[in-house]
């Protein structure tokens, strides 16, 4: 990560799970985390974690609330930032809504539909405008990370409103990485597609959880999986369709290991990594 070190990354829903975490790692490799979720008084109980252990995080973290749906907000946290950092070099967009495994489109409401839509799909496309105005094209290179799902992969029947604002959000990064090419930025755009990872969105979907508790990652692994997609080298290529696969045994060795898509396991992080 020498290369983002005093730089500045923006986690949304930075408030728990998947998010504190990464914000947490990026925070360990003296990377500055700019944390937006909903829930301030979360954010400020990280930030004094931060602040009571020096020793281990080396980078600042300032939590902001922002509520990623509402495009006024995000627009105003990012003239914040703007104000305050000049620039940003990598946005997780992370913050997600989901509906539970039972949820059927013949009973849903609109309101259902747009808190997920809103939230994962919108959202995205607030932050990632605003992160890449932000994005210099400096020799180090600009990262967005989406965080979809493996739901956002497979055509799996439950949960219809979380999985296809995540298979769409996966199109508009596939978009996106294509307009970078196209407009000659130096910005990567990585999506990621988690299996079950031990959250509060997990506990709360309903759905089948592997009998074998090693088969669900831990934030952690999760987070270090993340941050190993973020420090590929802004040259190094790969073929589309590699996985980034860390399953916890793995993880353990904090090794994660490339894998073909076609070994798609609830436990394994599979990543859609950037074309040149
Ligand atoms: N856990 C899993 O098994 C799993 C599997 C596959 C993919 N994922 C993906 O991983 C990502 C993180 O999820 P998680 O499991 O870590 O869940 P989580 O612990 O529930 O975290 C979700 C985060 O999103 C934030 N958020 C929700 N709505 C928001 C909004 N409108 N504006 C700003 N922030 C908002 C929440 O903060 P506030 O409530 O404070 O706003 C919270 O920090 C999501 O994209 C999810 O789809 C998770």
């Amino acid at each position: 990560m020498e290369r983002f070190v005093g730089k500045v990354a923006v986690v949304t829903g930075s408030s728990s799970g998947i998010g504190k975490q990464t914000a947490k790692e990026l925070l360990k490799r003296q990377v500055n985390v700019v944390g937006l979720a909903r829930n301030l008084s979360k954010l400020q109980a990280i930030s004094e974690e931060i602040k009571s252990q020096p020793e281990i995080y080396t980078g600042s973290f300032q939590g902001i609330k922002c509520d990623v749906t509402r495009e006024e907000e995000v627009i105003e946290v990012f003239s914040q930032i703007k104000s305050k950092y000049g620039s940003i070099s990598i946005l997780i967009n992370n913050a997600a809504n989901m509906d539970t495994v039972t949820e059927e489109i013949s009973t849903t409401t609109i309101e259902k539909y747009d808190q997920v839509f809103n939230t994962n799909l919108k959202g995205y496309v607030h932050c990632a405008r605003e992160a890449i105005k932000l994005m210099t094209d400096d020799t180090s290179g600009g990262h967005i990370v989406y965080i979809s799902s493996l739901l956002g992969l497979l055509d799996y029947q439950g949960s219809p409103l979380y999985s296809a604002s995540k298979k769409a959000a996966r199109v508009f990064s596939g978009a996106l990485r294509y307009e970078m090419i196209k407009h000659k930025r130096n910005i990567k755009i990585s999506t990621i597609y988690p299996g079950l990872v031990d959250t509060d969105l997990a506990a709360s979907w309903g759905g089948p959880m592997p009998e074998n508790k090693n088969e669900i990652l831990d934030t952690e692994t999760a987070a270090k999986s993340i941050v190993a997609v973020i420090d590929t080298p802004p040259s190094l290529l790969f073929p589309s369709n590699v996985s980034l696969m860390s399953c916890r045994e793995k993880a353990q060795t904090a090794e994660p290991v490339m894998l073909f898509m076609g070994v798609v396991k609830t436990a394994y992080m599979s990543c859609d990594l950037p074309l040149p």
